[in-house]
């Protein structure tokens, strides 16, 4: 038997170990031990980690590496990156816009980072970023799958054009339907908001993914009516709330209310550890709250709770690298969740459970899915969070688009090995 590609000797993030994995016609064909034949290419992954590729399912793509333009944040609080980022907005041009994203594209790619669901600003009545975010989708689509979502950042109320500017965006092909409740001007407006946003993706067919409850504040509670909205709308499995990150603050009787709604209505649960941990609390002297919404309950009840970076290098976040495990690593931080089971839950939060928020079809590690898959420098997915682990190889259907080198140190230390490396701190030879 002949294949376009062959992996041997790989572990899996579900913890097989040994695995051949043999490609042909960009799809995997075979996932066993021990595949027979030869193949156009064969990459030895030596007892080290392959995973299909990251997902990033909250980014804001029109803001990245835009970092100090016009100014930096001076204050690190999310009203200050907002109102920075409403000073940059009316500089923004398009080419730049498409500059910027291809760059940080390139970035992803190496990283392993294959697909990202961005929101994309529509309270810019040129509509800048959506025109320029709807070429670099078409631009990249060879090599990574760009999700835009039509994000009113400045209210779909509070901003007097941003209605027309949100279904002007749908109109030229953004995907899914975003929103800003807590930001709106008053409760009743930031409810009305969630009402009217479930009901344009009800009638046109598309996910909704709203900025939900971003403050520390314990009574915002828009999650609830999305919930709410979900249920009525027949949306379930189609929303997603970003961020929620008041729920932090709530008091335990309320959300033990309010959880099992959002499992019932199978609300996607899209936390930013990142970008959350230092907007969050910035109010409060000490003890200062977290600011992260509860994953480990969300979870215990089987809801999909998916990691997103939600921004590098701009107005809210200085920060960043493309790297979803960097992201894993800090949701096991601040969740609290360092049990062996939980930083595999983490590493799914980055893979498979995304996959699912996204809709992307053909992901994962078995035959009939597309060849997408990243080689990484560790020997599990509890390694790989650990060391935030090197990308050796990135295959987009079954062609290899990345390849970085192993990493290694040399040591001149007496007694001691001549090198190691630096990422699993093993011996690479014997001292001389
Ligand atoms: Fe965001």
């Amino acid at each position: 038997m002949s294949f376009d590609l062959i992996v041997r000797h790989a572990n899996l993030a579900d913890d097989r170990t040994d695995i051949d994995i043999a490609v042909s016609g960009g799809k995997i064909v075979a996932v066993e031990r021990n595949i027979e034949g030869e193949a156009g290419r064969v990459i030895d992954a030596g007892g080290r980690l392959v995973s299909a590729p990251f997902i990033d399912i909250h980014f804001h793509m029109d803001a990245t590496l835009s970092l100090g333009t016009p100014r930096l944040n001076r204050s690190g609080t999310l009203l200050e990156g907002i109102q920075l980022w409403g000073e940059l907005k009316p500089l923004l041009t398009k080419e730049a816009v498409i500059e910027r994203a291809l760059k940080y594209c390139d970035l992803a790619v190496a990283q392993g980072l294959l697909a990202v669901r961005s929101h994309v600003d529509v309270c810019d009545d040129r509509l800048v970023g959506v025109e320029a975010l709807l070429e670099v989708k078409d631009l990249v689509k060879d090599y990574l799958d760009l999700q835009l979502v039509a994000f009113p950042q400045d209210g779909f109320y509070r901003s007097p054009t941003a209605a027309k500017n949100l279904i002007r965006s749908l109109d030229m092909g953004v995907d899914v339907v975003g929103g800003i409740p807590h930001f709106e001007r008053t409760m009743e407006d930031g409810r009305l908001s969630v009402k009217a946003l479930c009901e344009i993706a009800a009638e046109r067919g598309l996910l909704v993914d709203l900025h939900c409850d971003e403050t520390d504040d314990p009574l915002s509670r828009h999650i609830e009516t999305l919930a709410y909205e979900t249920q009525r709308l027949g949306l379930q499995g189609r929303v997603a709330g970003s961020h929620l990150t008041s729920m932090h603050s709530m008091d335990n009787y309320y959300a033990s209310k309010l959880l099992p709604l959002i499992a019932e209505a199978d609300i996607q649960c899209i936390p930013n550890p990142l970008a959350n941990i230092v907007l969050q609390g910035r109010h409060d002297t000490y003890p200062k709250r977290r600011g992260m919404m509860r994953v480990p309950e969300l979870m215990a009840l089987g809801v999909n709770v998916a990691l997103g970076q939600d921004s590098c290098m701009d107005p809210w976040y200085s920060f960043g690298n493309a790297d979803m495990l960097e992201v894993a690593h800090m949701a096991v931080h601040t969740g609290h969740m360092t049990s062996r089971d939980a930083v595999k839950a983490c590493f799914q939060a980055v893979t498979t459970n995304p996959a699912k928020t996204f809709g992307l079809e053909g992901y994962g590690i078995a035959p009939g899915c597309n060849a997408d898959f990243v080689l990484i420098e560790a020997r599990d997915a509890i390694e790989a969070v650990r060391l935030k682990a090197g990308r050796l190889a990135v295959v987009r259907r079954g062609k290899v688009i990345s390849e970085t080198a192993p990493r290694t140190a040399s040591l001149t230390l007496a007694g001691r090995p001549a090198s190691i490396d630096p990422w699993t701190y093993a011996p690479v030879e014997a001292a001389g």
